[in-house]
């Protein structure tokens, strides 16, 4: 049933590419316009009307939310917020009929999360969910859902779960930014046509497994780990951290790669190990920046693992590894850099010899609060 892999985890990363095709599938109509069909009784007018949107998740759902935070904003301006959805609730959150509440579930039973829409909904807020398994408790106590299809996820770290979330999260927003009035036209279809291309450039990824293998088996011996990124790619580096610390059981922190000088970086000790997820070229001034973190980095002696787009020179004399990433645009960042981060906590936890499709004290979906 593990299809020739060792682990249901490995499998689940491999089938990325078809499970980001199918979660796409079927969104158009043939005018190329965005069709979700599970809207139920939200109305096009309600989505209109909507002056904030709300965020909650756990966990890896709750990065996939703060990738979506960029993206909605961006495309609608509408003012978002993403929160973990354990403190959402106890802090008496401003919410009424005019917050849309989006949650993010995979398996649309996590406890947290129910409450908190729970809460919501009371407040008079519609709420969205987006959600892989059909029929659970979230999504029917939610007013609309977008289902994910990246098919039955075993693992417990999730990996297509999340890569299929974001993209979920992406066609929200473009139907959001459709149906308020389409100020980004022309972005919001190079962005469509982008995300149809991803399948293929995860492919790419995957094909270069080998490359991060060997990284993992190099490392084998190291307990702590940083990860940076900026933008979109912070989310990601604390989605890289988490699947180590999950299953690899290592100590591993994400930053966004701005707060370096306000702190982390005295813990950088030659030899670190430091991933860096360098935004493509040509975007403001993001990808110098993050350039500079890793030359900052690197004058203390880490061992710099840089992410980075296929033909950009800019970080070679700065990288200790540089694993190639497929060119896209920096929204839709995340779902090609978050490939190698899960691979290489696949690889490094098979090495170390744990059990990486349960990891200890972990469960799949976590129901109590
Ligand atoms: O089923 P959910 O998406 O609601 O689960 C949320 C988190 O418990 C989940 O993402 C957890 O963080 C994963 N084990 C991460 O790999």
């Amino acid at each position: 049933e593990k299809g020739g892999f060792d682990w249901f985890m490995r499998k689940e990363i491999f089938e990325q590419p078809q499970a980001i095709a199918d979660t796409l599938l079927g969104r158009y109509n043939n005018r190329g316009e965005l069709v979700l069909d599970e809207m139920r009784s939200i109305s096009q007018e309600d989505l209109r009307r909507v002056n904030k949107i709300v965020i909650v998740a756990c966990g890896t759902a709750y990065y996939a939310g703060m990738v979506a935070k960029y993206a909605i904003e961006h495309w609608t301006r509408v003012p978002c917020e993403v929160e973990v959805a354990s403190e959402f609730r106890y802090r008496d959150p401003i919410i009424d009929p005019l917050t849309l509440c989006v949650t993010i579930s995979q398996s649309g039973e996590t406890a947290d999360t129910l409450m908190a829409i729970r809460h919501a909904r009371v407040q008079g807020a519609k709420v969205i969910a987006i959600c892989n398994t059909n029929g659970a408790t979230i999504p029917r106590e939610s007013d609309a859902v977008i289902y994910t299809h990246a098919g039955p996820e075993i693992g417990v770290a999730s990996t297509k779960g999340f890569l299929t979330q974001v993209a979920a999260c992406y066609l929200l927003g473009l139907y959001l930014a459709q149906v308020r009035g389409m100020k980004y036209a022309d972005e919001i279809r190079a962005v469509t046509d982008e995300l149809g291309r991803t399948p293929q450039m995860i492919q790419q990824l995957l094909d270069n497994a080998q490359q991060v293998y060997d990284l993992a088996r190099d490392l084998s011996s190291i307990n702590d780990f940083i990860f940076l990124g900026r933008h979109v790619g912070y989310p990601v580096a604390l989605e890289g951290a988490l699947k180590l610390k999950e299953i690899a059981y290592q100590h591993a922190e994400g930053f966004a790669a701005g707060e370096l000088k306000h702190g982390p970086i005295a813990i950088i000790e030659p030899g670190m190990p430091v991933f860096v997820i360098v935004p493509p070229q040509g975007r403001d001034q993001l990808h110098d920046k993050v350039v500079s973190n890793i030359q900052e980095v690197r004058a203390r002696g880490a061992r710099t693992i840089v992410l980075v787009e296929e033909d950009d020179a800019d970080v070679e004399a700065y990288s200790n590894v540089i694993i190639r990433l497929p060119r896209v645009s920096t929204l839709l960042q995340p779902l090609v850099a978050a490939v190698p981060l899960q691979l290489f906590a696949c690889e490094l936890a098979t090495l170390l010899g744990h059990d990486v499709d349960q990891p200890r004290n972990l469960a799949k979906s976590v129901t109590v609060e």
